[in-house]
């Protein structure tokens, strides 16, 4: 077996959902065999395994309260979303996780037993009621905690202490996904922190996705793919051009720790949240699609308009970012301040490449060269433009060069042509 194929599969566990893991992650590291990929460093990274829960073999796509509702979230709310995901095709699309962020649960956990318990006001049926409603519509539920004593709303008790007692009260719920936040922690590292709250997940009896949210400490990406399915790599996003953009740069750099199971995190999208223009989100989207980040939805897609729907469920984008290789897409040259070009290896000897105008103000010619790329001189290939839905005239050998505008992108499927 390829060196590669046995380190993603411990010969330690029988376990069946690893199994599973491991033959999707072998079938993509096939794939992925004739492409040169950057070497992991001789630290935790090479030698890590995956977390064994057989989750996330791509990139986890779904909806999360935080972004749109912050704290004024309630049952309601969540039944509509999921109402909403699958009447506009969301769900269809791919969006199957639907995620609670901070507040869901009571000020304090319950005098004589601990346990923390739905938000009596907010969530009056439960949680176990409200995973079996967004299980009827086919979709998953997602929960949130903290490595703390408190989340940082401060609204609600953390986890810290009892990550046994509450993995297991999620599970009994029917919890499908927890994101794991960072704050009143009590000192103690954060491998300490989340490793306790993986290896409860691990003991719950449920398969958990697990997201950590911990804004990059430690250098996450080096350790993150031993102990959960996605890392964040960065503080919280905002809503603007400037905000969106330093995300995806400071996760760029960890591009060599992503792989099928375990995914780098540039936290939620803001599409539809009305801080960025049409073109500005449309971007954001693809950046996030190239780079394998979660695609996880923050808007309020109960009234989404034609125009997010359109980004959110644009099914060529979204196969970039499902592809079964999971390469995480990375930045890979870069002209004056403004015009850069990023590229990724998918399936069936394939790339995506983005041609990016950080510029403000005026249009500008982009040429992806086949070196920078990763395509070998004198490869032709046809081009696939993703948000055109078109296909250009003719084949391309040794660059592509399209003009774009300020503050927007061009995303291509680039397909090797027969020699
Ligand atoms: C942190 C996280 C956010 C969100 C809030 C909730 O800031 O990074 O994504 O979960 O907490 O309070």
């Amino acid at each position: 077996m390829a060196p590669e194929i046995q380190s993603l599969c411990p010969s330690t566990t029988a376990a069946l959902l690893l199994l599973a893991a491991c033959l999707a992650a072998a079938v993509a590291a096939l794939d992925a065999a004739d492409y040169a990929r950057p070497p992991l460093p001789a630290g935790g990274g090479g030698r890590r395994v995956l977390f064994a829960n057989g989750l996330g073999l791509t990139p986890q796509m779904g909806w999360n309260s935080w972004n749109h509702f912050q704290c004024d979230i309630n049952e309601a709310v969540v039944r509509s979303t999921a109402d909403a995901l699958v009447a506009i095709g969301l769900a269809k699309a791919g969006y199957t996780y639907v995620n609670l962020d901070d507040c869901w649960a009571d000020s304090e956990r319950t005098k004589e037993v601990g346990y923390m318990v739905a938000n009596p006001k907010t969530f009056p049926s439960g949680i176990k009621a409200l995973a079996d409603y967004v299980h009827s519509k086919g979709l998953k539920l997602g929960i949130y905690s903290s490595a703390g004593t408190r989340t940082c709303s401060n609204r609600m008790p953390g986890s810290l202490g009892y990550e046994e007692r509450d993995a297991k009260m999620f599970a009994s719920w029917g919890v499908d996904y927890l994101k794991y936040d960072n704050c009143y922690r009590d000192g103690t590292p954060e491998t300490v922190r989340f490793g306790r709250m993986s290896r409860a997940l691990v003991n719950s009896g449920r398969p958990i996705f697990y997201s950590l949210c911990e804004w990059g400490f430690m250098e996450v990406p080096k350790w993150g793919g031993m102990y959960g399915n996605s890392w964040r790599t960065t503080g919280d996003i905002n809503d603007t051009w400037s905000g969106m953009l330093d995300n995806i740069d400071l996760n760029d750099a960890y591009a060599r720790y992503a792989k099928p199971g375990g995914w780098n995190d540039p936290d939620m999208l803001e599409v539809g949240n009305g801080g960025m223009a049409y073109n500005e989100y449309v971007v954001h989207f693809s950046l996030w699609a190239i780079a394998k980040a979660p695609l996880v939805i923050g808007c309020d897609v109960t009234r989404v308009s034609n125009e997010t729907l359109g980004i959110l469920s644009n099914a060529e984008v979204i196969a970039i970012s499902q592809d079964r290789l999971g390469v995480q897409g990375q930045k890979v040259s870069k002209y004056g301040n403004d015009l850069e070009v990023w590229a990724g290896q998918l399936s069936g000897h394939r790339k995506a490449v983005l041609l990016l105008n950080r510029g403000a103000t005026r249009s500008a010619s982009i040429t992806a060269a086949w070196p920078d790329v990763g395509i070998r001189r004198g490869v032709a290939v046809e081009a696939r433009d993703v948000w055109k839905h078109e296909t250009l005239p003719g084949w391309f050998t040794g660059s592509l060069t399209a003009v774009v505008g300020p503050h927007s992108c061009k995303l291509f499927v680039l397909t090797p042509v027969p020699s």
